[in-house]
């Protein structure tokens, strides 16, 4: 089994870079037939989900215009604050088909507060497309169009995803190990 460390923890690969891949390939392709006439605007949820969101763009290779958006409940912690902090939408979405792109879907939080902001913009459509989903921490109901994987609770890193902005260049997906410390890995 493949692990990787930070610090004292240590993650086991739960997702390789193939099952991924084809997990996008298959969400991108959904977008691109149900999105083909209607030039998306998709709304980038910094950080985490910029890799995703690039091989989701990418791989759906329809017109589209791309913006981003800053959004922080976590710190350096591994549970969310609850406290949601959103940067401005630089763009009008007012009448435009919007995707928002986020990296995982954790307890909703982040999710429905950005939902909330760009519903009061008037798109002609919002919808959200999500690498990850983890549906029993959901504490607000939310709609995920394109989900590529639903997870367990466990913490996870990689493609993106980061302990203390670490581990975001993974290509694979790993999860928190708690069962083993560092030292019993050797
Ligand atoms: C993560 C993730 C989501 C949010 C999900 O962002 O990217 O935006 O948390 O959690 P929630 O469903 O419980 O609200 P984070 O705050 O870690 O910022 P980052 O993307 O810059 O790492």
């Amino acid at each position: 089994m493949k692990t990787y460390r930070i610090e004292d923890k240590v993650f086991s690969e739960v997702l390789d870079a193939e099952t991924i891949r084809e997990a996008i390939r298959r969400e991108a392709a959904r977008i691109a037939v149900e999105y083909a006439d209607r030039n998306p605007v998709f709304i980038v949820v910094l950080k985490g989900a910029m890799f995703f969101a690039i091989d989701l763009i990418r791989e759906a290779g329809i017109p589209c215009s791309m913006e981003v958006l800053s959004a922080k409940s976590y710190g350096n912690a591994m549970q969310s604050s609850g406290e949601v902090s959103l940067s401005q939408v630089a763009t009008h979405v007012g009448d435009r088909h919007v995707i928002v792109i986020e990296d995982i879907v954790d307890t909703g939080n982040t999710l429905q507060k950005i939902l909330a902001v760009l519903a009061e913009h008037k798109p002609a459509s919002l919808r959200v497309a999500t690498l990850l989903s983890k549906p029993s921490m959901h504490k607000v109901k939310l709609d995920l169009h394109y989900c590529c994987f639903e997870i367990g609770p466990e913490f996870l890193i990689g493609y993106g995803l980061d302990f203390a902005e670490q581990g975001r260049e993974l290509q694979s997906i790993y999860a928190l190990n708690a069962a083993l410390s560092a030292e019993q890995v050797g």
